[in-house]
């Protein structure tokens, strides 16, 4: 008797610990839930845009990147950079977030008019709109990834 009470409790820390280790992978791989993680999607697809975009054989290709894009831009925007998670002050945070909210959107209205260009099969504007998507990143990573505090 006292054997099978024995190995009853140790079937119940094993699923205990199956259990367990579960959340913690599952946590671990948790959702798209960070800037950075939806940045680097970002990138992949500017990646792929700048390689493809002017090209009217891979048309729909390059439309799907610009959709990507769009997808994670739109995510990030619900978010919170890291540098936002850091301040203090309330006033300065919103503020902060509010102009990356804005930030964002600029930057997910131009990649919809690089698709509507990458359509139209209109190569001047596919390459001054990928040029005015790159003036953002660069304004955007000085204000707002810039380490601040
Ligand atoms: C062509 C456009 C862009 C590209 C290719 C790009 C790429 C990246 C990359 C590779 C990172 C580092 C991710 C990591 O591994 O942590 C990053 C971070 C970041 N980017 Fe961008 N980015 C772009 C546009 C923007 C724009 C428009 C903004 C602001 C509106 C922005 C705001 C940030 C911020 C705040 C971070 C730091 C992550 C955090 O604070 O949580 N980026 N970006």
């Amino acid at each position: 008797m006292p054997q099978f009470r024995e190995s009853r409790f140790f079937s119940v820390l094993a699923v205990f610990c199956m259990i367990s280790f579960i959340g913690l992978v599952t946590a671990s791989s948790a959702p798209d839930d960070t800037v950075g993680k939806q940045m680097r999607k970002v990138k992949k697809a500017m990646k792929t845009l700048h390689k493809i975009a002017a090209d009217p054989a891979q048309k729909s290709a390059a439309m799907e990147a610009a959709s990507s894009l769009q997808s994670a831009a739109l995510a990030a925007k619900g978010l919170l950079p890291r540098n936002a998670k850091r301040m203090e002050d309330p006033k300065a945070k919103a503020e902060f977030i509010a102009g990356f909210r804005k930030a964002q959107i600029a930057f997910i209205k131009t990649s919809l008019d690089l698709e509507l260009a990458i359509m139209d099969g209109d190569k001047d504007k596919v390459a001054t709109l990928l040029q005015a998507l790159e003036g953002m990143e660069q304004r955007g990573h000085k204000t707002f990834k810039k380490r601040r505090q």
